[in-house]
């Protein structure tokens, strides 16, 4: 699926429209790589959709501390996991995060922003969301599932 993000609102129907059609695994845990250049919104992206799922708390980004979890409640997800892989070099210091337990749930619903710095961590099927910016100055979304 792709879309056009025009402004931040349009951001949020893209957030809630992937949340719906998200599919909940019967093993391990759900894995969305968001992809894209500083400031594309990814974190925006995963701000909305833990609003949508009822996350009161503040989502902040994960840069510094590369990995978040947010209690999910009435919904088949119970954890929100959200990380920041922009200053990791490589998968290493993940499993100091206790990064098998997090994919090994399928109550945990994990979004990881810069995936491809630690490509050889992430499950074989996961969605795949890459974000660009347009000659417009608008945002294009192009989603891949599992
Ligand atoms: N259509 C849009 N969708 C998402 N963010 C937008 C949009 N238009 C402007 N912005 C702004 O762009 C910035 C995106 O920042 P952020 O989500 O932190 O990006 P990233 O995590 O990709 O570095 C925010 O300040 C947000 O308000
Ligand atoms: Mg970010």
């Amino acid at each position: 699926m792709n879309r056009i993000s025009k402004k931040t609102e349009d951001t949020k129907e893209i957030a809630k429209t992937f949340l719906a059609r998200l599919k909940f695994r019967k093993a391990g845990a759900t894995m969305v790589g968001l992809s894209g250049e500083l400031g594309t919104g990814k974190t925006t992206f995963v701000q909305f959709l833990a609003r949508e799922l009822g996350v009161k708390r503040k989502v902040a980004s994960p840069t510094f501390v590369i990995m978040k979890r947010y209690a999910i409640k009435n919904s088949k997800y119970k954890n929100l996991f959200h990380l920041d892989a922009y200053r990791l070099k490589n998968e290493k210091e993940l499993f100091h995060l206790g990064w098998e337990e997090v994919l090994s749930k399928k109550e945990n619903l994990v979004f990881i922003e810069w995936p491809e710095n630690v490509i050889k961590a992430l499950p074989k099927k996961y969605y795949k969301i890459k974000i660009t910016h347009t000659k417009e100055g608008h945002r294009k979304f192009e989603i891949k599932n599992a």
